[in-house]
């Protein structure tokens, strides 16, 4: 039995058993691109053309790997693995890994197949894991869609029968947006018919080989919503057991929730929206948020199987939007602890502060891995995903209790995750860092609190009692996140020295 529990799988740590969608739910991910996370050499000097390949490697991810576990993340999510069409094309080239040409053979330019298996043990011995990210939607080819030929397509790819004919996607159309195809004249994306049972049984396959031929713990699938639903059902059957996360680039809860009763998981991109528009200025509308988290829970099967991001490598990053550190915090926070599993994609914790595709690819190297409070948010990050692991520990119904806000006021969200006693209550605002101070009172029948209780805002180390009614007085100074926990339950856990 390859899926094992997860008592089994500590003591066979290593060994081959991917993660469960129970057990994807408690981990955190750190989204690696891996052309651009770390070099072999370890070298910070090295320029970067964001169009073309920057020289990060398996081997420098390895190196590398407690950079990543320090700030308090369980998993990795990396580039597609496979083997790119080698062309520099006036599009750039197949850094980024979606530009497949051959689906068995590796991308060599981020190692061996022997370097990727390397990095999955090392991932494994050290008590973290590997989600892979796949495309089954295209194959591409350097030229323009006219001239794409099949027959030079590596196998098991290389039959014109196999593509759907060119046509430019009208996106008001689902028919167009499954079968007319990505890319551009530069470099063709030429769209499988994944309607096909033929090709279904040619992905399943390779899917299966794949993920035991490299440990693969969970897979991340690419342009979800440009294939067909029956075929995202048949994937998730040939490795059934093991956790997906489709993209299905949507803010629409209608539309994007469907998608989960054929994969087990998918990135909350809704979310990603209302987080985006709420905290980007200080004219965002948190109310927008509070209602879009609640339209969510009750369209999708289940928020908490999902993918909770505010940045990716396809999206402009929050600080090309602001560069009020106020706002950028109580957006990370909010994402990261959320319903689902938090997933925080290279540089973030930099303050990269990139726009568009390319430029929000930067090379992570540039900031030397610094991990200081003064000019990064590891130590935040960090601190965020300790007290989610300990809120976790503590009772095992917490990452299933779905989140829900608390209060709202224009410019406030309070959110709250957990039982009473093991509860973590969030603080949001974005009235930005020259805010004046604002003060609120959150009541006991929604915050679960008891009369003259202590919390913690685990953020700023400081602890807060509530009144004889278990009423809470929180005040918001500098427009900065807070982030309650019960001081009894925090016991034991290191955090603010408790
Ligand atoms: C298509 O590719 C095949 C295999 O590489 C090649 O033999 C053939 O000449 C190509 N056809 C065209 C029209 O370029
Ligand atoms: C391509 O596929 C078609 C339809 O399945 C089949 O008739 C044909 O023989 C295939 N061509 C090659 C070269 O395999
Ligand atoms: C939707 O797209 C498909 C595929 O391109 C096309 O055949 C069909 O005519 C389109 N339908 C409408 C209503 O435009
Ligand atoms: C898995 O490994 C086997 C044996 O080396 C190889 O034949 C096969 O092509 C590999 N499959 C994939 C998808 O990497
Ligand atoms: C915020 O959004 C809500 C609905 O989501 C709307 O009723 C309200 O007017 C909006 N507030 C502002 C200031 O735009």
């Amino acid at each position: 039995m390859r899926y094992t529990t997860l008592s089994t799988l500590a003591s066979f740590s290593g060994l081959a058993s991917a993660l469960t969608p129970a057990q994807w739910r408690t981990q955190s991910i750190y989204q690696v691109m891996t052309d651009r996370f770390a070099r072999t050499d370890g070298s910070t000097s090295a320029s970067c053309d964001v169009n073309n390949y920057c020289g990060g490697t398996y081997q420098g991810l390895i190196n590398k790997l407690s950079y990543i576990q320090n700030m308090g993340f369980t998993a990795i999510w990396i580039s597609p693995i496979v083997e790119n069409i080698p062309q520099s094309t006036a599009d750039g080239s197949g850094y980024h890994g979606y530009w497949a040409q051959n689906i068995y053979n590796v991308n060599t330019n981020f190692g061996s197949a022997s370097d990727l298996v390397a990095l999955s043990n090392a991932l494994h011995n050290k008590g973290m894991y590997l989600m892979v990210d796949i495309v089954t939607n295209h194959i591409a080819q350097a030229s323009s869609r006219a001239n794409f030929n099949a027959s030079a397509v590596g196998a098991p790819f290389s039959n014109a029968s196999m593509y759907h004919t060119p046509c430019d996607i009208d996106y008001s159309n689902q028919t167009s947006i499954e079968q007319c195809w990505q890319g551009s004249n530069n470099v063709a994306l030429a769209d499988l018919r994944t309607e096909d049972t033929n090709i279904q049984s040619l992905f399943n396959a390779w899917l299966s080989q794949l993920v035991s031929n490299y440990t693969i713990d969970g897979l991340r699938i690419d342009s979800a919503k440009h294939v067909t639903p029956s075929s995202l059902s048949a994937l998730q059957s040939s490795v059934n057991g093991m956790h997906f996360l489709g993209e299905v680039y949507s803010g629409d809860p209608s539309y994007l929730c469907p998608y989960q009763n054929t994969i087990t998981g998918l990135m909350n991109y809704p979310q990603f929206f209302y987080t985006t528009q709420a905290f980007q200025s200080t004219s965002g509308n948190t109310s927008t948020l509070a209602t879009g988290i609640n339209t969510m829970k009750s369209t999708c099967k289940d928020v908490t199987l999902m993918g909770s991001f505010l940045e990716n490598h396809d999206n402009p990053r929050l600080p090309a939007l602001t560069s009020d550190q106020s706002l950028i915090r109580n957006a990370v926070a909010f994402s990261m602890l959320q319903d689902g599993i938090p997933i925080v994609y290279q540089g973030q914790e930099q303050k990269f502060y990139g726009g568009s595709v390319p430029y929000n690819r930067e090379a992570l190297w540039s900031s030397s891995y610094s991990t200081s409070s003064s000019t990064t948010l590891y130590p935040f990050l960090t601190t965020l995903n300790k007290i989610r692991s300990w809120a976790i520990k503590k009772d095992t119904a917490y990452i299933t209790y779905n989140a829900w806000p608390i209060y709202t006021d224009a410019q406030t969200i309070i959110m709250r995750k957990g039982n009473a006693n093991a509860q973590v209550i969030g603080v949001f605002t974005n009235r930005g860092a020259s805010a004046k101070t604002a003060t609120m009172t959150l009541g006991a029948t929604n915050s679960g609190l008891g009369k003259y209780q202590s919390v913690m805002d685990v953020v700023a180390c400081k602890s807060f009692t509530t009144d004889s009614k278990g009423n809470l007085g929180v005040t918001i100074t500098s427009g900065l996140p807070q982030v309650f926990y019960p001081t009894s339950t925090l016991k034991g856990s290191g955090i603010c020295s408790q």
